[in-house]
């Protein structure tokens, strides 16, 4: 059985002092319950790059992972502003968001910039949490598959099959991310389902049914428990409400049904 990751997304907020804040209002709430949560779960923290270090010590002996949000795809050199793969790592992260819809579309990522960020993520051993989805127009237009596969296929392009096991799909509407509108569980469930058709179909059914597919857009308290209850939702990447120790608390605890 595929365990589930839930991922608080920060995105562009807190600073370190509220950053402390938050997590020891969190370990406060998880931690005593971590023993259980174990077994069918991961919980990962991906905070803005320059708290790292802070987030880092707070999550010390705690069970909760930490994640970047992005990086770029070279180890080092003349890229003003941007950070690497072995920066990340003596920090204990383990896990990177790439091609986030915000990246795409205020940051003009594109597929082939992504791919190459998954790909350099899978050979620093950090697992790439590549995120998907189409826009309200593309949604509207009756093109939301079409334009997931595309993304999936160009983001994943030359990734070994014993790399995809690693590998993190995140299902996220673009119309539902922050509108308070999330897909609904059998929305969502579609397209997840056509996703792992399609790692199946590249890399075989052992991938398909290790892969892990997540989604994102507007998750809430009062929804994660029936997105999540699909067979096809591995878990949920989670942006406004993962920034209250308490929403986000009860969000990990998604009752499985
Ligand atoms: P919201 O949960 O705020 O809709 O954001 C989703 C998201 O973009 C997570 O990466």
């Amino acid at each position: 059985m595929r365990s589930k990751l839930v991922a608080a997304n920060w995105k562009m907020n807190f600073t370190a002092n509220e950053a402390r804040a938050m997590l020891a209002a969190l370990r406060a709430e998880l931690d005593p319950e971590s023993s259980t949560l174990a077994k069918d779960r991961e919980v990962l923290i991906a905070p803005p790059a320059v708290l790292i270090p802070a987030v880092s010590q707070a999550l010390a002996g705690s069970s909760l992972l930490l994640g970047a949000q992005n990086m770029h795809f070279e180890d080092k050199g003349a890229f003003t502003g941007e950070i690497s793969a072995p920066m990340l790592k003596p920090f204990g992260v383990t896990h990177v968001i790439l091609g986030h819809s915000e990246r795409r579309h205020i940051f003009g990522e594109t597929d082939e910039a992504i791919n190459k960020k998954v790909l350099a993520a899978l050979r620093h051993r950090l697992v790439p949490i590549l995120c998907v989805g189409e826009t309200l127009m593309q949604h509207d237009a009756g093109n939301a598959l079409e334009v997931v596969v595309k993304q999936l296929e160009n983001g994943l392009d030359g990734v070994s099959s014993e790399d995809i096991e690693r590998v993190v799909v995140a299902y996220e509407p673009v119309w539902a991310i922050g509108t308070g509108k999330n897909a609904t569980p059998e929305q969502a469930g579609t397209i997840h389902g056509a996703v792992r058709e399609i790692i199946e179909q590249r890399w075989g059914r052992e991938a398909a049914v290790k892969a892990r597919i997540i989604y994102g857009g507007s998750v809430t308290p009062e929804n994660v428990d029936s997105l999540v209850s699909r067979p096809d939702i591995d878990g949920a990447l989670v942006g406004g409400a993962s920034l209250r120790a308490d929403s986000f608390a009860r969000i990990v605890r998604a009752r499985v049904g």
